[in-house]
């Protein structure tokens, strides 16, 4: 079975195609290199043994796509190409609607060219928006976001679900991950934006490597334990495989499915750091500063639905979140 992976050299993509290749599969990557490094395949080949056949497109071109459709028999699409800075979209909103629709869009129109059916999405639990009690569960409204990036997710998954009821006969499985951290054993892949990271886990790992001088934790006076975010921290190798069991599902069912890809377990900002100076025997300079727009207190998912219908479940500790993302951060340039 042959599965093109779009954005499958960024961090959660490069990944997901370690696990696929890993079990098997075909794969063709599809990423226009926007917020990756073209090493990534290099690293993806030494740690699977295999080379995953690599185009760099942007997925909104639809010249380039057809080209990868007609050069391989794409039974799937697992699709994390796009912009995911939450931030950088309220600064950005058109370069965001635009990219993250048109590329989706394309996609779809051409796969429905190639008669190609089965569908995987990256949505996020910032679908779930501001209103909603947690833990999120899949059946509540998930159709606001606090910014343009999350209203791409909100308005895919839309686009997604509209498209399925019309062709019955394809499946669309939106995956609304959590918080991924942590990277490969190997220590070769991992969460390394281009720019100045938005995420708090390459935040730490860029100050621990002494490329940043310190972390500001946004806020510590949230209605929480310690006044600091809470937020569901999931490690990355187990989204990847949540990504397996999709795919596993959805060759084998028609239809839409939403199904949240987190541990379950809420965990503080505050928590996270001092797991990190733990697990890795180091001293982050950190100070608090004040609340950043838009950040809900704390969220954490209600996981059951993956374990029922995909078969998957969370494995790794937030400790291994840790490790394993000091591992990258240290040997990256
Ligand atoms: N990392 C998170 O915390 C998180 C949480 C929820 C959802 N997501 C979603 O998961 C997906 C992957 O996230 P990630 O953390 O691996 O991000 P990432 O930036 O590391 O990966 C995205 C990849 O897509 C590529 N890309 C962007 N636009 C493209 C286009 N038009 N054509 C081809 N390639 C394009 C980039 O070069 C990059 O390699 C994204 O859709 C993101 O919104 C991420």
């Amino acid at each position: 079975m042959t599965v093109l992976v779009t954005g499958g050299a960024g961090y959660i993509g490069s990944h997901t195609v370690v696990e696929l290749q890993s079990a098997g599969y075909e794969v063709v990557v599809a990423d226009d290199l926007s917020n990756a490094k073209a090493d990534v395949i290099d690293r993806i080949e030494t740690i699977t043994g295999k080379r995953p056949v690599f185009y760099k497109i942007d997925c909104a071109d639809k010249a380039a796509l057809r080209g990868v459709f007609e050069n391989h028999p794409i039974d799937a699409v697992i699709h994390f190409a796009g912009f995911k800075a939450v931030g950088e979209s309220v600064q950005k909103p058109l370069q965001y609607y635009r990219n993250n629709l048109d590329s989706t869009m394309t996609l779809m129109e051409v796969m429905e060219e190639f008669d190609c059916k089965k569908f995987v999405f990256s949505s996020s639990a910032t679908v779930y928006g501001p209103n909603n009690p947690y833990p999120y569960k899949e059946e509540m409204p998930a159709i606001q976001s606090s910014s343009p990036y999350g209203w791409t997710k909100v308005m895919i998954e839309r686009i997604l679900t509209d498209y399925v009821t019309a062709h019955p006969d394809c499946c669309a499985i939106l995956l609304r991950y959590f918080n991924p951290i942590g990277s490969h054993e190997s220590g070769l892949l991992g969460d390394d934006p281009n720019g100045i990271p938005n995420n708090l886990m390459p935040y730490i790992g860029r100050v621990a490597a002494g490329k940043l001088e310190k972390l500001t934790i946004f806020g510590d006076d949230y209605p929480t334990p310690d006044g600091t975010c809470q937020r569901d921290y999931l490690h990355v190798v187990d989204l990847a495989v949540g990504h397996l069991k999709a795919l596993e599902y959805a060759r084998e069912h028609e239809g839409v499915e939403a199904v949240n890809l987190g541990t379950g377990n809420g965990v503080s900002v505050m928590e996270l750091v001092h797991a990190f100076e733990k697990a890795n025997n180091i001293t982050l300079s950190y100070v608090v500063g004040p609340r950043r727009d838009g950040d809900l207190p704390a969220f954490w998912a209600d996981a059951s639905k993956a374990q029922i219908l995909l078969g998957w479940k969370a494995t790794h500790s937030v400790e291994d979140m840790c490790r394993s993302a000091w591992d990258f951060a240290r040997n990256s340039k």
